[in-house]
């Protein structure tokens, strides 16, 4: 696996793929890979004949008093767990490569990204969608591959390829989880061991209000009752805990389908988000 670190370097390797004539597949990270990740690139290996992975912890999606300066850097074990995958290039650009100096621009998708994660962190979305734009202009891949853990992310990386002729797929892979439920995540290794004991609410209080939800109780009620069953299971803050349509992201106060239900919630020290179809 060659590791590349300059767009030069990077676009005379990508030729070389597309002179084969191979499908380019591009799975973009921040890395700390886990399992979650390691399905992305799988998928990607069935999809396509030649897998790039990225890992840029990218600045300008992380608020201020957020965790950037503690978010997880591991790149020599997240490299050996790519290749071993069988992933042919890793794309870790130095910051330069992907904002240059004066570098001005920003990419900001409306109305998607604004409720639920897009209102607990304001920019947090532009960051994203704008180091994603860039990656797919950096790479140019034949389809991109995201997880459903961040399901908002997936759809504002959706509208903003839509809207800005991105034409190649973008694929969205389901949400990989622990044995006990909670969807794997690089923030899980925040978790002291009793928070991570007690992070399995998260999942079970979900999947319990969805069971409600779709047997037409009220949704304002069950949504109450999945918050106080948080707030008594060492959760101290909830962000959100919303029902929304699976594909506009439109708040729902009347159950119809395609629907999940969303959450956001803090323990400790970690903000763990979750989401889940309701069916
Ligand atoms: O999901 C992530 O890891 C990041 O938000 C992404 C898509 C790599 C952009 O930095």
């Amino acid at each position: 696996m060659q590791i590349v670190r300059q767009l030069d370097p990077l676009r005379d390797a990508l030729a070389a793929f597309r002179q084969t004539g191979a499908k380019i597949g591009l799975v973009p990270t921040m890395g700390a890979l886990h399992a979650g990740h390691m399905r992305l690139v799988e998928v990607a290996m069935e999809q396509c004949d030649a897998v790039v992975a990225s890992i840029f912890v990218n600045p300008t999606q992380f608020g201020e008093g957020e965790d950037l300066d503690a978010y997880p850097r591991q790149e020599a074990a997240d490299a050996a767990l790519l290749e071993a995958a069988g992933v042919k290039l890793l794309w870790a650009p130095t910051a330069d490569q992907v904002y240059p100096d004066g570098y001005a621009t920003n990419v900001s998708v409306s109305g998607i990204s604004d409720g639920l994660c897009g209102a607990a962190r304001p920019g947090h979305f532009d960051g994203v969608a704008t180091v994603v734009a860039k990656l797919f202009n950096q790479v140019r891949p034949d389809a991109a591959y995201f997880g459903e853990k961040d399901y908002q992310q997936l759809a504002v990386i959706r509208r903003m390829a839509r809207d800005l002729d991105f034409t190649h797929d973008i694929v969205g892979v389901p949400t990989v989880r622990d044995r006990d439920g909670l969807a794997l995540s690089s923030r899980n290794a925040y978790l002291t061991e009793e928070q991570r004991a007690n992070a399995v609410a998260l999942p079970d209080a979900m999947r319990e209000a969805a069971n409600a939800i779709a047997a037409g109780g009220d949704i304002a009620d069950i949504l109450e009752a999945a918050k106080a069953k948080l707030l008594g299971s060492g959760f101290h803050k909830i962000d959100y805990l919303e029902l929304r349509d699976a594909n506009r992201l439109a708040v729902l106060d009347i159950f119809a389908k395609p629907a999940r239900l969303f959450a956001a919630a803090r323990i400790g020290s970690t903000r763990l988000i979750d989401n889940i179809p309701v069916s």
